[in-house]
């Protein structure tokens, strides 16, 4: 791989933690063919939750001792940095998350702790990013045209560190052409989008890029809630949305699928109904609120994740979801905190959530509509 005289020095820098950064760069690079390194616009860092990387990661972290050179955003805690009390969360969690939090402010990065950056800075077109989060991912090259590969956690910060990302794979044009058509004429929610990326990510080989076509366009939070969903069912970062999306195209296509997707509606008693995995968008939580306006005061257990950013902008409609039950968290999710070892059942309208807590929290998971999900509520 082409290195400029700068990257040579930078491998032997007397700082480790920016040599270290630079030695995997390169070895990424190696293994992906790169013939160089890039400048990147930003970087987006996830496994930042002690409860995923525990004391071992936390340990590794506290060793790294640089600045970021670009915006560094980083994905959801262990904890809402506020109600943590509420959290069953011990003190050692409380404090060992905090720990992992200050390494990342004594790095620069921004601690937006949440898994849809892009809601708050937004990438442009063709901007190459080093992120990890694989529903991020997606979203900035599907959906704003940036230019990411799935980074990992410790990959998406090394790039953070240099200000530079080996270019290979979806940073270059050639590999974010469609070749796989996929017709889908049915209902659009977000169940439905959810079912249909599950199944489109599990059934796509490695080399192919999806584009589907719809009967209308989607929302932003409907393709944020589809791709999430494709990325959480295999390798895919990228999906293309015919006379939508800004890569897409179909004179590439060498193969149509159409799907169908069946919507039935099974009876459950979840313990919690859940919204915001990705997290919440502002129009999202609007929707949420207005159903909670007319109905008042809920009858279950109800959670919403979102970022700080957006509560903070938002704090009216946030408090009077709280006057009426529901629990609003930032800086976390269901997922990557201890939350969900208070319920056995979660109602979801989220692929990614559906699929993630079975496996990951051993809790029984249903996947409705956001109608369907609002009802429960009441229910
Ligand atoms: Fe975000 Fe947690 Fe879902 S990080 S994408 S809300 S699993």
């Amino acid at each position: 791989m082409y290195l400029t005289k700068e990257e040579e020095r930078l491998l032997e820098d007397p700082n480790p933690s920016i040599a270290k950064a630079m030695e995997i760069l390169i070895a990424v690079g190696k293994i992906f063919k790169a013939e160089k390194l890039v400048s990147i616009k930003s970087a987006h860092v996830s496994g930042i939750s002690y409860q995923n990387i525990g004391d071992e990661g936390l340990e590794w972290l506290e060793g790294i001792n640089a600045k970021v050179r670009v915006r560094t955003t980083i994905n959801p805690a262990g904890i809402d940095l506020k109600k943590w009390k509420k959290m069953n969360v011990s003190e050692n969690f409380y404090q060992k998350q905090m720990r992992i939090l200050n390494v990342f402010k004594k790095l620069g990065a921004d601690l937006t702790l949440t898994c849809t950056p892009y809601l708050i800075y937004q990438p442009e077109k063709g901007d190459i990013l080093a992120w990890s989060e694989s529903s991020a991912i997606i979203y900035a090259n599907s959906v704003l045209g940036a230019r990411t590969n799935r980074e990992s956690g410790i990959t998406a910060l090394a790039a953070a560190i240099i200000g530079k990302t080996p270019y290979y794979g979806l940073l270059l044009e050639e590999n974010r052409i469609p070749n796989i058509l996929i017709k889908y004429n049915g209902e659009i929610n977000y169940k439905t989008l959810s079912l249909l990326g599950l199944k489109v990510g599990e059934i796509l080989k490695a080399d192919e890029i999806p584009v589907f076509k719809f009967k209308r366009r989607l929302s932003n939070d409907e393709m944020k809630i589809l791709g999430a969903s494709l990325a959480s069912a295999g390798d895919l970062a990228i999906f293309h949305i015919a006379d939508q999306t800004p890569e897409a195209r179909t004179d590439t296509v060498v193969e149509t699928l159409t799907l169908e997707i069946k919507d039935e509606t099974a009876y459950c008693d979840p313990d919690v109904v859940v919204f915001g995995c990705p997290h919440l968008s502002k129009d999202e939580l609007l929707d949420i609120y207005r159903f909670i306006a007319k109905n008042g005061k809920v009858k279950r257990k109800v959670w919403l994740f979102t970022s700080r950013h957006l509560i903070e902008r938002n704090k009216n409609i946030v408090d009077k979801l709280e006057l009426n039950g529901v629990e609003v968290f930032a800086d976390t999710c269901i997922v990557v905190s201890p939350l969900a070892k208070s319920v056995n059942s979660v109602l979801t309208n989220s692929g990614k959530a559906y699929t993630y807590l079975p496996k990951l929290r051993g809790v029984k998971t249903y996947l409705a509509s956001t109608e369907d999900c609002l009802k429960k509520m009441y229910d």
